[in-house]
């Protein structure tokens, strides 16, 4: 059971985002995928979720090709997402943000309501139920994005910069519960983070990222001696080396 890139190329008009890429997702493994700004990073979950269509190459779902499929259909297949930008429905309260989630999802009303708290509940933020989405601290929107994307049960959610804009506690909190949603629940993470420890702790896989192709895929020792990875970093001059 995976989500994968094969070989996968999208091109804008002239400009090359990616260009062959493959990586896999297996369930209940947290997979990273670094690389500096511009690498790629957020092309790839577009095209896993189906946002952006592959110019090349296929997107698998357990074995299955699913290119075509557009985002919601995805979604409801088992993939779930979150957005560098939290997204939320700014006036609604926080469970309405889920419930509404869940029932464009084909969850009966009731349902849903007792899926979103359940799930605010499991993640510890059950205290922000009613609180409005728009007037939310910004590590809280990033939680509650986090619980909405688990709606309907995902087996596959893919991650876009969660911590960004965190404090290492913050983080640390992040990454325990980025554990918990793969190992308690199964579901198979892809996680793009700019703090590259973060990634290192949590993830058993790494893929990085460089002009669109991938030029290190490994565990923690290959990353952090690689050559390749080392000089993306460097020449970039990001912060996150
Ligand atoms: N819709 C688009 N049209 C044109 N260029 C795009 C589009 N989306 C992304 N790009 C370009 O593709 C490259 C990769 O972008 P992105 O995947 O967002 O990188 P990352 O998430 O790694 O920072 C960047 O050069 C970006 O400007
Ligand atoms: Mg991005």
């Amino acid at each position: 059971m995976a989500l994968a890139l094969e070989q996968v190329g999208v091109a804008f008009g002239g400009f090359r985002a990616l260009t062959d890429v493959s990586l896999s997702v297996n369930a209940g493994d947290v997979v990273g995928l670094i690389g500096p700004n511009g690498a790629g990073k957020t092309t790839c979950i577009n095209v896993l979720t189906g946002f952006q269509r592959p110019s090349s190459g296929r997107v698998l779902l357990d074995g299955r090709d699913v290119s075509a499929l557009p985002a919601h259909r995805l979604r409801r297949a088992g993939v779930a997402r979150t957005f560098q930008a939290g997204r939320l429905f700014g006036g609604l309260d926080v469970l309405d943000n889920l419930a509404c989630t869940g029932v464009g999802l084909g969850l009966r009303r009731a349902e849903s309501e007792r899926q979103a708290s359940d799930l605010l509940g499991w993640m510890g933020i059950a205290p922000l139920e009613s609180r409005p989405a728009a007037g939310l601290p910004y590590t809280d929107e990033r939680r509650v994005a986090i619980a909405r994307a688990l709606m309907g049960d995902p087996a596959y959610l893919l991650l876009d910069e969660p911590a960004a804009g965190m404090s290492e506690a913050e983080a640390n909190d992040l990454a325990a519960l980025i554990r918990r949603i793969a190992h308690d629940r199964g579901i198979g993470c892809l996680l793009i983070e700019h703090n590259v420890g973060l990634v290192l702790s949590v993830c058993s896989d790494v893929v990085v990222l460089d002009g669109g192709r991938v030029i290190e895929h490994g565990d923690r020792n290959v990353i952090l001696g690689s050559r390749a990875v080392r000089e993306a970093y460097l020449g970039a001059h990001t912060e996150a080396a």
